[in-house]
């Protein structure tokens, strides 16, 4: 990487006063955005960022200890996936208490000790809001199962068979199977559309409502910024359990293909979530959608009219772009971009192969890494970056069945090897099991960790982090790429996706080969009025950088990016 050297004191001190405002925590800046839209967003996985107390599993402590490597790395805001007690069968999407701390990872003490160190640092806490089902073993749930007269037998679905011994209707859980689980004490089945350790709660019943609201007003109290809603497509089924249409073929899970028509995005779940985001607007939270949908038009109902629903329904869609393409990136772009709301990006996740893999060529990974950065995170809209993706982390999937620990990979084997490869430790440096733990961790880390580590990539200046950092750094002091309007340049180049980040008389040049060939790029600006514009390289990948973009054009090398400030 290269970049212009008085560039990077600049950084370094536009880096610094960025840092101190955001602490402040203003409502809305002169553009009417509010801190979550220039908020870098980073997803912990807790079992498996830092482990404090060597037994092999993360916990809050270990995250605390990171909080100076994160805000040095540029994020303003942690999500953290369920840390709340649980019996752990779906690693803590089985939630049985929502008001308490696993002690696997620690205690309340501990978490409002990690909220105080964030909060000096000026990085926020948003929690995971399991809000579909509970754990089997929740209180709700064991009282629910033990009569059908229980006070809260209508917490959960329960129904009769269809004839004895068959679920009530055809519907197949996500996770393989039937997404029915016949209990023999009350002889009735109750619905689940995950594990069967994960009875989904009844949406149609206030109290519900009222319990799972009550929970989030809990945390708000305790300092937490917002929430990222788990399988919010999931919360209603159509209460005459019509069967779904059955579709051609089968899935991994060797179950018939089906259309969720009757038991997934139904239409009352947005009344639930416009209630919801009432009561996080009474505490200026920010609510993140799981929301997996099919084409913008779903996206566009999670946003709800005139923003009255999830501030930040993530646009999952982008995740599954599985090539680097600049013209299937460009459509998608364009599509979250015009959507009307607020676009937010993710390219991996606990629950997605990671990017590396993704996108890589197995040779030049680290390029595209940079490149895949270079996109994601100059967007107009807010990222959310999943740990590790900053080094260049890789996926180290289960080898054999024996070994795997995600229930989806247990029960999918071989075709469906579960999530495990991309949950893996983070990793630190390249002492034994990368510095995550003095203990075997849970879950193995990759050959790679040796090279691809935060303290070898500190001391490298070419390395995935330190591009991160520049790059992080970079979004927050430019005021186009903060708030600047999203352009796209050369829409028919079909190896290089370039685009402009408009803001008053500036703009910020992106340009992205997505290609593993050289690539020359000219560009016309003059209809955006920068004819005889000045241009200034803010940070390449390019060993020669022009100061300027020549009028034969740019050349840019395999996977090259190249960003630059415009002026008139
Ligand atoms: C989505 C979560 O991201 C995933 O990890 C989990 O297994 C399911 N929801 C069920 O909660
Ligand atoms: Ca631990």
């Amino acid at each position: 990487m290269r970049k212009k050297s008085t560039l990077s004191s600049l950084l370094i001190g536009l880096c610094f006063l960025s840092l101190c405002a955001h602490a402040e925590s203003k409502s809305a800046d002169a553009e009417g955005h509010e801190w979550w839209q220039h908020a870098v967003f980073y997803e912990i996985y807790p079992r498996s960022f830092a482990d404090s107390n060597n037994d092999g599993i993360g916990d809050l402590k270990g995250i605390t200890s990171k909080l100076d490597y994160l805000k040095e790395l540029g994020v303003d805001a942690i999500w953290l996936t369920p840390c709340y007690p649980s019996p752990q069968v779906d690693f803590g999407y089985d939630v049985s208490d929502y008001v308490n701390i696993d002690p696997m990872y620690g205690t309340l003490a501990d978490f409002d000790d990690m909220a105080s160190a964030g909060k000096q640092r000026g990085i926020r806490i948003i929690m995971d809001l399991v809000m579909n089902h509970s754990s089997d073993q929740h209180k709700w749930f064991l009282d629910s199962r033990s009569s059908r007269t229980s006070a809260y037998r209508d917490w959960y679905v329960w129904r009769d068979g269809k004839v004895p011994n068959q679920p009530p209707n055809n519907w197949i859980s996500i996770f393989g199977g039937p997404a029915w689980t016949f209990d023999p004490q009350t002889g009735q089945w109750y619905y689940r559309i995950f594990y069967s350790a994960q009875p989904d709660l009844n949406w149609r019943n206030p109290k519900v409502e009222k319990a799972m609201f009550d929970v989030t007003r809990w945390w708000y109290q305790r300092g937490v910024s917002g929430f990222r809603l788990d399988a919010v497509d999931t919360l209603f089924e159509d209460p005459k359990l019509t069967d779904n249409p059955v579709l051609p073929g089968i899935s991994k899970y060797g179950d018939p293909n089906m259309e969720s028509k009757y038991n997934t995005k139904l239409p009352e779940l947005h009344g639930v979530l416009q209630r919801l985001r009432k009561v996080a607007d009474e505490n200026g939270a920010v609510l993140i959608g799981e929301t997996w949908t099919r084409n913008i038009d779903e996206l566009k109902l999670y946003y709800g009219g005139h923003g009255k629903e999830l501030q930040m329904p993530m646009d999952l869609m982008f995740t599954t772009v599985n090539k680097l393409s600049a013209p299937e990136f460009r459509r998608q772009i364009a599509a979250a971009d015009g959507a009307g709301g607020w676009p937010v990006y993710v390219i991996s996740n606990h629950d997605i192969v990671r990017s590396y893999n993704r996108y890589g060529d197995g040779e030049r990974n680290d390029a595209i890494a940079k490149l895949m950065a270079g996109m994601y995170l100059t967007l107009r809209g807010t990222p959310i970056m999943y740990y590790g993706e900053e080094l260049g982390m890789e996926n180290n999937d289960p080898k054999r069945k024996e070994d795997v620990k995600d229930p989806i990979g247990k029960l999918g084997w071989p075709e469906e090897k579960g999530r495990d490869g991309e949950r893996t430790p983070m990793q630190w440096d390249s002492s034994a099991n990368a510095g995550f733990s003095q203990s075997t961790p849970w879950l193995p880390v990759p050959p790679s960790f040796k090279t691809h580590n935060v303290e070898a990539e500190l001391k490298d200046p070419d390395s995935v982090l330190q591009f991160y950092k520049h790059l992080l750094a970079l979004r927050h002091e430019n005021s186009s790429l903060r708030e600047g309007r999203y352009i796209a340049l050369n829409e028919d180049q079909p190896d290089v996706l370039s685009y402009l980040r408009r803001y008053k008389d500036q703009a910020v040049l992106v340009v992205l080969n997505m290609s593993g060939r050289e690539q020359k790029v000219s560009f016309d600006l003059s209809k955006q009025g920068f004819s005889s514009g000045k241009i200034a390289t803010l940070l390449t990948t390019l060993a020669a950088h022009p100061g300027e973009v020549p009028p034969s054009g740019l050349t840019l090398g395999p996977f090259a990016v190249y960003i630059a400030q415009i002026s008139k």
